[in-house]
């Protein structure tokens, strides 16, 4: 029989191997489910927090930027901006929108109120919490 590849062993390894990755699948999709609640800042899911999420998606901020590796990439990513650049930062960023500065890429102007910008703030101090495994993997935008 050496040399020979019959029909029987064709349907071991095409058993076989459903079967082995299945429950390869459901071992990693269990690890997964049992990992999530450790890792995914879900105790610091506030109400300003939720309310900075609709800002985020209202004004479709994921149209140009990319979080945690989601969206487009016309502008930086935004999952660690909260750590690279801080509150202050962004708020006054947000206001002196746009730059006008020729060669750059440019964000528009958006009309928030105080309490906008800081749930909006919120939001992206919740996300730069996440525990991601270190994505981004730099610390560039
Ligand atoms: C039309 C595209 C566009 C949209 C929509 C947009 N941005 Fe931007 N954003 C940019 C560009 C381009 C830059 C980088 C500009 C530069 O470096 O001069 C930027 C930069 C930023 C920065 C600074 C990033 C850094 O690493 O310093 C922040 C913070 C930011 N955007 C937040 C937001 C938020 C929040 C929203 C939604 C409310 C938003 N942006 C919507 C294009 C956009």
């Amino acid at each position: 029989m050496s040399g020979t590849f019959t029909k029987s062993m064709a349907r071991n390894i095409f058993y076989g191997g459903t079967v082995f990755f299945f429950l390869f699948f459901l071992a990693l999709t269990f690890d997964t489910e049992r990992t999530s609640p450790q890792r995914d800042n879900r105790e610091a899911l506030t109400d300003q927090v939720k309310a900075g999420k609709r800002i985020w998606e209202t004004r479709n901020c994921v149209g140009c930027h990319t979080i945690l590796g989601e969206g487009a990439y016309f502008a930086p990513e935004l999952g660690n901006v909260y750590k690279r650049r801080g509150a202050e930062f962004i708020k006054v960023w947000i206001n002196a929108q746009p730059s006008g500065t020729p060669g750059r890429r440019q964000m528009p102007h958006f009309e928030l109120s105080e309490s906008e910008m800081d749930e909006l703030i919120a939001f992206l101090k919740y996300a730069s919490e996440i525990k991601t495994s270190n994505w981004p993997p730099n610390d560039e935008g």
